[in-house]
């Protein structure tokens, strides 16, 4: 479990992590979700032990961040931003390494059970100098799971790899929630939606929202999205004429039409205002807004 409180980081005058509050329960992928520079790394940092909060708490499996790293760093895995690597270890040697350095029994059996399980038995005389920045990856979270730590914490793990390994490694991800706390950070909505149970967005180093991608949906969602067709007026007059009714926020064309947003439900007056101006309407529905569309806006806001 991750019990945080109010964390907070500054780096001299610079609030990087403001008073930040979320948890993460055993057996769920909590995403941390935010643009460069909204403190992911900060804050993963502080919960690893590795940087000392300013203020706040933060408690994994029970023990305090500052008061116990030790302990807390035997009970974490952590996949840092970039993997430290020593270029002339074999694959095995590099996991033997950090098994012994966490006091791991059995190493042998365990670096070997660990290896099969992010796939790099067949690679385990290899240099580590030269993996592939995906396999290197792969490497860095054996590095995390030797000790059979009961939570996992994982920074943007998908970065930098091609598509066939983010995959995998989102699968990784998901088969790591069954028996793990596990967090996980991303700047890519659609990942965190695929991977995590539950999402915290924070952007400049605070929590705008937290909940499961279907709660954040339904929550964020402040007024309606459209799509409008309407036959007789040119693109230019069409925009025009919705872009002045009450409530429409942004009128932008899309394929044969446009999507309007606006902060209240404006179908009827849509219909009656493109009827009265002697056009036809051929299309008005409403438009499913994405969580993307949300992120953005909650981001965009926040500037
Ligand atoms: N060691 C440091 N000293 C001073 N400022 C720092 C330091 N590390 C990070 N920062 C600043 O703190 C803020 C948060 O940085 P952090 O690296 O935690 O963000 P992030 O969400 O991980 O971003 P990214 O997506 O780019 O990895 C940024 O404004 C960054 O410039
Ligand atoms: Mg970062």
């Amino acid at each position: 479990m991750i019990e945080v409180h109010k964390l907070t980081k500054r780096y001299g005058y610079h609030l990087a992590v403001d008073q930040i509050s979320f948890e993460a329960h055993p057996g769920e992928v909590v995403g941390l979700l935010g643009p460069n520079g909204a403190g992911k790394t900060t804050t993963m940092r502080m919960l690893t032990g590795f940087m000392p909060p300013s203020e706040g708490s933060a408690r994994i499996a029970g023990f305090d961040v500052l008061a116990d790293s030790l302990e807390v760093r035997r009970r974490v895995g952590y996949l840092p931003e970039r993997v430290p690597v020593y270029p002339d270890m074999t694959v095995k040697g590099y996991v033997t390494f950090w098994a012994k350095l966490r006091g791991v029994e059995k190493p042998r059996a365990r670096v070997d059970a660990v290896l099969e399980r992010v796939h790099l038995t067949d690679r385990r005389n290899t240099l580590v100098r030269n993996l592939s920045k995906g396999l290197r990856q792969r490497l860095g979270l054996a590095q995390a799971l030797v000790h059979d730590p009961p939570i996992v914490i994982l920074d943007e793990p998908t970065i930098g790899i091609d598509p066939q390994q983010v995959i995998e490694v989102r699968e990784a991800v998901r088969d790591l929630g069954k028996h793990h706390t596990v967090l996980f950070s991303t700047h890519i909505l659609s990942e965190a939606e695929q991977v995590c149970d539950r999402v915290v967005i924070i952007n400049r180093g605070k929590i705008i929202a937290q909940g499961t991608p279907d709660t954040l949906r339904t929550q964020l969602q402040h007024g309606l999205s459209l799509y409008v067709e309407i036959a007789g007026a040119g693109k230019e007059a069409g925009a025009k004429l919705l872009k002045a009714l009450t409530g429409v926020e942004s009128v932008t064309a899309q394929g044969n039409g446009f999507v309007v947003r606006a902060r209240t439900d404006v179908r009827g007056e849509v219909a009656d205002r493109v009827t009265r101006a002697g056009y036809r309407l051929l299309e008005l529905r409403p438009v499913a807004m994405t969580l993307e569309d949300i992120f953005l806006d909650l981001v965009g806001r926040g500037k």
